[in-house]
């Protein structure tokens, strides 16, 4: 693996790779992402073949600034200004009317593109240095747990990265929360840890879980977020392996935060810790209920396979 530390030389080294149509692995404060020239199709189309991920499912495009985000963008409604008013930078992903040049293959064929300012100093550094926007889903292959250290990148995945810049562990821990603001009326495509409350105490008005009727919200399979081990969520761990809010009853058990950010920010390193153990299952304790916890709750039942 040609890991590099982030530093002022190799943020500018990524940005020429970035330039010349590579595909490198980035920091950002929610995981690490498998970045490319969002504008430049062949080096999307990378993106796609390293990850193996279906051309269906389109990718996020970060930006370093909301003027850069509105060049990509067809129509720019008032709940876009609002919200990236209100959460950029940060682990927001808003879908919008994508404009006419941005590629079809890093939209999936969609009429939309999803966009993101991340809040992350490397990977704002990265896209100003790069003067084009990257495109970036989460760098683990098709399926699997997002990375939010180096170390946990598939070495396979990431011998085909031309460069892997560590930014240290990724402080959210969890992926962006992705909102819908493309139609009539904004819907949550995927929960994260900007909750529904904040988005629509901001908006002022409520919001749509998105997904269902027909409404597009390709990455949504049911299993995914995945640990290659199986993995089971009950009521309590007892001596099993896996993750526990109590205290360590067993081999191979990890004691998680009990406050939902802290949690977030070290669930998938948990899960890769144990991945790597050759377990026949892992075992999580259920979170608790509330809207805090809404987006973990999300991920452990979809590593649990829906
Ligand atoms: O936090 C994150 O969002 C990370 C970091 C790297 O920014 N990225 C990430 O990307 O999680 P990815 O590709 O693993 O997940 C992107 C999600 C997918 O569920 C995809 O279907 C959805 O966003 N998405 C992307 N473009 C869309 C669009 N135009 N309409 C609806 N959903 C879209
Ligand atoms: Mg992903």
């Amino acid at each position: 693996m040609k890991v590099s530390p982030a530093t002022p030389e190799t943020i500018r080294e990524a940005a020429r790779a970035i330039r010349a149509g590579g595909v490198v692995v980035v920091p950002t404060e929610t995981v690490y992402g498998l970045g490319a020239d969002a504008l430049n199709p062949a080096a999307v189309a990378r993106i796609f073949e390293i990850k193996g991920r279906p051309l269906d499912n389109p990718l996020i495009v970060h930006v370093a600034t909301v003027e850069q985000a509105r060049t990509l963008v067809a129509a720019w409604p008032k709940e876009a200004s609002l919200l990236t008013a209100g959460f950029w930078p940060g682990p927001l992903t808003l879908v919008l009317p994508k404009a006419a040049f941005v590629p079809s293959v890093t939209t999936a064929g969609l009429d939309t593109v999803a966009v993101r300012m991340p809040a992350h100093p490397v990977m704002q550094a990265l896209i100003a240095e790069a003067k084009t926007p990257i495109a970036a889903p989460s760098a683990n292959p098709f399926m699997g747990l997002s990375p939010t250290r180096v170390e946990h990148l598939d070495p396979e995945l990431a011998s085909e990265a031309d460069l892997i810049l560590d930014g240290g562990p990724c402080e959210v821990g969890l992926e962006s929360t992705v909102i819908d603001v493309s139609g009539p009326a904004p819907r949550l495509l995927r929960p994260g840890m900007i909750g529904r409350e904040a988005i629509e105490r901001t908006l002022g008005q409520s919001i749509e879980a998105g997904g269902e009727g027909g409404h597009k919200s390709p990455g949504s399979y049911p299993r995914h977020y995945s640990p290659r081990t199986p993995l089971k969520v009950v009521r309590d761990l007892g001596e099993r392996p896996g993750l526990t809010f109590g205290s360590v009853r067993g081999a191979h058990q990890i004691q998680m935060p009990a406050e939902p950010e802290a949690y977030a920010a070290a669930l998938y390193n948990a899960l890769h810790t144990l991945d790597r153990l050759g377990l026949d299952r892992i075992y999580a304790e259920e979170t608790p209920e509330g809207p805090q916890w809404s987006a973990p709750r999300d991920r452990l039942a979809k590593a649990a396979g829906g």
